[in-house]
């Protein structure tokens, strides 16, 4: 029986990703799934030092290219020191956030800066190589209202959540268009519900995706 899933979870900032990263991973331990909750970036001490960087500070800070390439010095450390460790033991993975958000944000999200798909898919494929997520969960919602849940979670904004209405709805449209690009691997889960209903509707799908696949 296969037990080491890579899945992550995507969407907006307040969409519920931490959430529901965590319901799904209480669930999968319960089902004898032992499982490894991280996020990116970050999720090794390396990668949470880079997360400073990028999390912090002036939303101009970086541009595009340098903010992905710290992305992706980021998500190798992850990667090597603990996702593919993990994978190797048997563990399943559940990362809040993986390069679909890289692609997102310095991919499409800057409405004049932006690197584009393909430069961003150079880069994972140098980066990462063949290596993908087994299922990547996708909440959607409108952005108003996780811009709101995120206010309302932190007073203290990140340089993420001070990027306007705009850079919000374009990364909106860019999750959905990589959901439309790899259907196998992505399902859109509708975010603006309880969250009983949408971590039902993700268990579904984990199990009929990837536990009785
Ligand atoms: N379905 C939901 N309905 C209402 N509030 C929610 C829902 N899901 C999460 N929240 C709350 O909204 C805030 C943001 O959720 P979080 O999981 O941190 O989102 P993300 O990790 O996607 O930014 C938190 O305070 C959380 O408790
Ligand atoms: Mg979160």
């Amino acid at each position: 029986m296969k037990s080491n899933f890579f899945i992550t979870f995507e969407g907006g900032e307040g969409a519920g990703k931490s959430t529901q990263a965590k319901l799904l991973s209480a669930f999968l331990e319960k089902e004898g799934y032992p499982c490894v909750l991280t996020r990116e970036p970050g999720g090794s001490s390396g990668a949470e030092e880079i997360r400073n960087l990028v999390v912090k500070g002036d939303v101009a800070k970086w541009d595009a290219m340098t903010e992905a390439l710290l992305m992706f010095a980021a998500r190798r450390d992850h990667l090597v020191k603990t996702v593919w460790p993990a994978l190797k033991e048997g563990k399943t993975v559940i990362c809040d956030r993986f390069a679909d958000s890289t692609m997102a944000y310095q991919g499409f999200g800057y409405a004049d800066n932006g690197l584009g798909q393909a430069t961003v898919e150079r880069l994972y494929q140098i980066v990462v190589g063949d290596f993908k997520p087994d299922l990547t969960i996708i909440l959607d919602m409108p952005v108003e209202a996780g811009v709101a849940r995120a206010l309302q979670r932190d007073a203290n904004v990140n340089r993420y959540e001070k990027m306007g209405l705009d850079f919000h709805r374009n990364l909106r449209k860019a999750f959905l268009e990589i959901e439309k690009k790899e259907p196998g691997r992505c399902v859109v889960v509708n975010a603006d519900r309880t969250i009983e209903e949408i971590s039902a509707d993700i268990i579904s799908v984990v199990q009929s995706r990837l536990l009785k696949a």
